[in-house]
């Protein structure tokens, strides 16, 4: 940044913000838009987020914090089934394993301790649920549009846990007073509670909600915006966003306002042959250009230029974005650009944004 004289840097994953990339620009005098290390912690430590919560009431699953497989195992006869496992530390996605009974649990924990030694062993929240992102100055929280992510492999919420095969936004995902008591009961406090610690947070917060029969409770919070929850939210942005996280880099979002677009965005995520476990890279991608001639974005996240053209370079592929005039409309867009695009071994979902077609019958 120093070499290119860059006015402004934005963190797009969570390693170098939990290594302290934030700390070292503030130090250097470079405007940056994201949390300190310690700020961080909420993401880089599921011990770390599951005591503060605890301590600042926010509303979470209940919980026991392990570092032993026998105390793993009583955790998880304690809790019943199903019950949520999750590794302490980074762990790109992989460290969370909702086990629905009792063997698969305990089948899971050598990988799980392995990662940092300790484990979060969790009650199970039924429910359905809302990513909440908000961009902080560290006095001020502005929130972005809701949106949906779907983290399991297959159709209909079922297979392994992944970084996210798919989401969309919509306004109508939440009511305006669901969207106050998550400000209130979740944001509000959370800010205020890290003020107290003196770790101010600044940057973009990422609270995964279960939206539960007692109200929204925290599943995990991230230091940054969603993957794949940022190209759904980019499709709709109104305003220009440099100016934006300009402001919140300089720590000064008094007066912003966030434009969006009414109409809803849906992304489909097109991953690898072996997504979520080893992928097979180096396969050519047909079709982008085809795809974005219907009016789809297609955002790259694993993908290389190579002599044969554009090919594989990871487990999530592509995000292909649309919108349309409503929900339906928007997922028929998306999914026709999706059906453009051609490689080896691809894999997508077929009901990304399905759920919020049905919202209105919904009880939460
Ligand atoms: P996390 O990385 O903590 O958000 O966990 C990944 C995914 O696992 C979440 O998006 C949920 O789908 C699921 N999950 C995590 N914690 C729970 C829980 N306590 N109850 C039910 N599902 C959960
Ligand atoms: N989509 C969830 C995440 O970015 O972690």
């Amino acid at each position: 940044a120093d070499e290119n004289n860059i006015d402004l840097t934005i963190v797009g994953p969570e390693a170098p913000l939990v290594g302290g990339v934030v700390d070292q620009f503030r130090a250097a005098g470079r405007a940056i838009a994201g949390p300190t290390a310690a700020a961080a912690r909420l993401e880089g430590s599921k011990v770390f987020s599951k005591d503060f919560m605890s301590r600042a009431g926010i509303p979470t699953a209940r919980y026991e914090t392990v570092s032993t497989p026998e105390d793993a195992r009583r955790a998880i006869a304690s809790f019943g089934t199903p019950v949520v496992l999750k590794a302490d530390g980074l762990a790109a996605g992989k460290g969370v394993v909702v086990a629905q009974d009792r063997a698969a649990a305990e089948a899971a924990l050598p990988a799980l301790l392995s990662i940092t030694g300790r484990l979060v062993v969790e009650e199970f929240l039924r429910g359905e649920e809302v990513s909440f992102i908000v961009l902080s100055d560290g006095r001020r929280a502005v929130p972005l549009e809701p949106t949906q992510d779907h983290k399991c492999l297959l159709d209909g919420d079922r297979g392994p846990n992944t970084g996210g095969m798919g989401a969309y936004s919509d306004s109508n995902i939440l009511t305006g007073s669901q969207s106050e008591m998550i400000m209130d009961t979740i944001i509000e406090p959370t800010l205020a509670a890290m003020a107290a610690r003196s770790d101010r947070y600044t940057g973009f917060l990422y609270a995964g909600l279960m939206m539960t029969t007692q109200g929204p409770k925290v599943l995990e919070y991230n230091a940054r915006l969603g993957d794949p929850e940022t190209q759904p939210l980019m499709y709709r942005l109104h305003c220009d966003w440099a100016e934006v996280l300009l402001a919140a880099a300089n720590g000064n979002l008094a007066g912003v306002r966030l434009d969006w677009k009414p109409e809803p965005s849906v992304c489909v995520v097109v991953a690898a042959d072996g997504y979520p476990g080893a992928v097979r890279t180096g396969d050519v991608i047909r079709g982008i250009r085809e795809a974005e001639e219907s009016g789809a974005i297609v955002f790259h996240a694993g993908t290389r230029q190579s002599d044969r053209g554009i090919e594989t370079a990871g487990g999530r592929v592509l995000g292909v974005t649309a919108s349309g005039t409503d929900l339906r409309a928007a997922i028929a867009n998306a999914y026709s650009a999706t059906a453009k695009i051609d490689f080896e071994g691809m894999q997508y979902r077929r009901d990304i944004g399905a759920k919020g077609l049905d919202r209105r019958e919904a009880s939460w």
